[in-house]
């Protein structure tokens, strides 16, 4: 079966750094409403929202104090619903962030549960005595550092927290929990949204007493649960947050038949350029022949059943420019990883501002950062000892901020994205480097992301044909072939910054798509630095 979801691409909003409406310097949903024309002519047929509900912001959303309520710095539930609609006349769908790892301890039900032991909501949420030693119950780490537990005065027991101390996990071992999810989920679907984003979900099976975080025993029975109580009554688009997510664990959360999720992000390609075994604050260069054969890996895992997500960026991890080089070709080098990518089998997740080729941008001081991680992370280190120098260092190549400075829109105040001061410093290149500017350049890296698209869209073999890797490819080139019915399509990518030669007996018919020129001389392409291209091609031997 098909679905409609597989022949589109998504493009995720950061709400608060997307177009501020009314100028106080965070972006909104009235903000979103007046840039839908750009993201139609973009080319994109879904918008993943990051979380627009109420929340004091601790984790800028994913810290949700009542999820039938609109965040009251990005609007109103009027909004919202006009949002919706006004989508869904450009032919585009919404896709909500569900955050039901957790709550923010502003959240009722939480607030409820701290009240008394005996409390209504207590037991939807980790409570745990002690240790003997009166410390925290067991050894578990918050993923923003420190204890995942944190001592109530009250009642004299902990609660878990994965993440801060303002978002407790939810106890999904409580079937209370379950429904009141459902419901919730329930309400948003009927609002005629189309499907969800679901942030960490790997970690609804925890079992904290036995130190077991993601990926617990019970996890695909509540999401086979959640399916058969919310979306699966419809065609909508699910896409679950996976870190740990090994290709054998990929295919219980996606394979048609156990009525789970469309599809899932895992994260491997993003961590190759961390040291092995290490937390990502700790690089290595990226070696393209890895990347390279990772994606191609996951393809071919999800040939014949699943569906693979195409994703370089989001909210979380820094702008991909980190795997460029600064320069005349950078521009083309970014060009490059998206056509590699995104003719690809699966559908494309592009994070807002990639399109226009976005760079990450340094902070000089503490006082820039905005992320409770980079921030936390800051002070435990200079507590440890480490200088501001080092630590800084780090966080600019890997914190969370740089992904999420502001839209780049035009050349004028603030780059268009709000007439006030915006929540965080935008990047300054954004005079040489904006949406307006990029609109009137053919040679943009926008111009280019809406070729890409408008062609993927259009084009059968890149939606539905097989992938079949190339059998030689030379170091640092990455070729591929889709097949559907008698078309052979080829994509070919020269990830380096020297000229290559690729070896093949594929006969080029037509050129779709490229970021240069390249020659051809009998059975060889020449590639120069970062060229890559999609061509229909015929013949070729039987591996080809
Ligand atoms: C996910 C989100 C991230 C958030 C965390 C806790 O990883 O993408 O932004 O901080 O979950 O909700
Ligand atoms: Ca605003």
């Amino acid at each position: 079966m098909s679905h409609w979801w597989q022949d589109t691409t998504v493009y995720q909003i950061y709400p608060r750094s997307f177009q501020d409406s009314n100028g106080d310097g965070i972006g909104d949903l009235r903000g979103i409403i007046q840039r839908l024309d750009y993201l139609q002519d973009l080319g994109v047929g879904a918008l993943w929202l990051c979380p627009i509900y109420q929340s004091p912001n601790d984790d800028n959303g994913y810290d949700i104090a009542n999820y039938r309520e609109i965040m009251s710095e990005f609007g109103t539930m009027a909004d919202f619903d006009e949002l919706v609609s006004e989508a869904k006349k450009r032919g585009m769908r919404l896709i909500m962030d569900l955050v039901v790892n957790h709550t923010s301890d502003e959240h009722a039900w939480f607030i409820d549960a701290k009240s008394s032991p005996t409390a209504e909501h207590r037991d939807w949420y980790i409570w745990r005595d002690p240790a003997p030693d009166g410390g925290a119950p067991n050894a578990l780490s918050s993923m923003f550092g420190g204890s995942a537990w944190e001592y109530d005065q009250l009642s004299g027991q902990y609660y878990l927290h994965l993440f801060s101390k303002k978002q407790p996990d939810l106890n999904w071992a409580n079937p209370a929990v379950h429904s009141a999810v459902y419901d919730m989920m329930n309400f948003w679907l009927d609002k005629g949204i189309g499907g969800f984003r679901m942030d960490v979900i790997e970690l609804l099976g925890k079992e904290p007493d036995r130190l077991i975080t993601g990926n617990g025993p019970r996890l695909h029975e509540y999401l086979q649960e959640m399916n058969h109580a919310t979306f699966g009554r419809g065609d909508y688009l699910t896409v679950g947050e996976c870190w740990g997510a090994t290709p054998e664990i990929a295919h219980l959360y996606t394979d048609a038949d156990r009525h789970e999720l469309s599809m899932i992000f895992q994260f491997g390609h993003i961590e190759l350029d961390q040291k092995p075994g290490k937390d990502k604050w700790e690089t290595r260069p990226l070696n393209v022949n890895a990347l390279r054969d990772l994606l191609f890996k996951w393809q071919d895992e999800f040939a014949s059943s699943g569906w693979p997500t195409l994703f370089w960026s989001n909210h979380d991890v820094p702008r991909i420019a980190r795997w460029t080089i600064p320069g005349p070709l950078q521009d083309k080098q970014l060009k490059m990883f998206a056509t590699l990518l995104y003719l690809m089998k699966g559908t494309p997740f592009i994070f807002q501002g990639e399109e226009l080729g976005l760079r990450n941008h340094p902070v000089t001081s503490v006082e820039e950062l905005r992320d409770i991680e980079s921030i936390n992370l800051y002070h435990s280190r200079r507590d440890a000892g480490q200088s501001e120098a080092e630590i800084l260092s780090a966080i600019n190549e890997k914190g969370r901020d740089n992904a999420r400075r502001p839209m780049q829109w035009s050349s004028t105040h603030e780059a268009g994205f709000t007439t006030g001061k915006p929540w965080i410093a935008l990047n300054n290149d954004y005079q040489i480097r904006n949406a307006e500017l990029e609109a009137k350049d053919p040679n943009s890296v926008l111009a280019y992301y809406r070729q890409l698209l408008h062609l993927r869209k259009s084009t059968p073999s890149i939606l539905k044909g097989q992938f079949i890797r190339l059998p030689k490819e030379p170091d640092g080139v990455a070729g591929y072939i889709r097949t559907f019915g008698d078309v052979k399509l080829l994509v070919v990518a020269n990830m380096t910054g020297t000229t290559q030669h690729l070896h093949t007996s594929l006969d080029i018919r037509r050129v779709l798509l490229t970021n240069g020129d390249f020659d051809r001389q009998q059975d060889d392409v020449i590639l120069p630095p970062y060229v890559a291209f999609a061509a229909e091609v015929v013949g070729g031997n039987s591996n080809e």
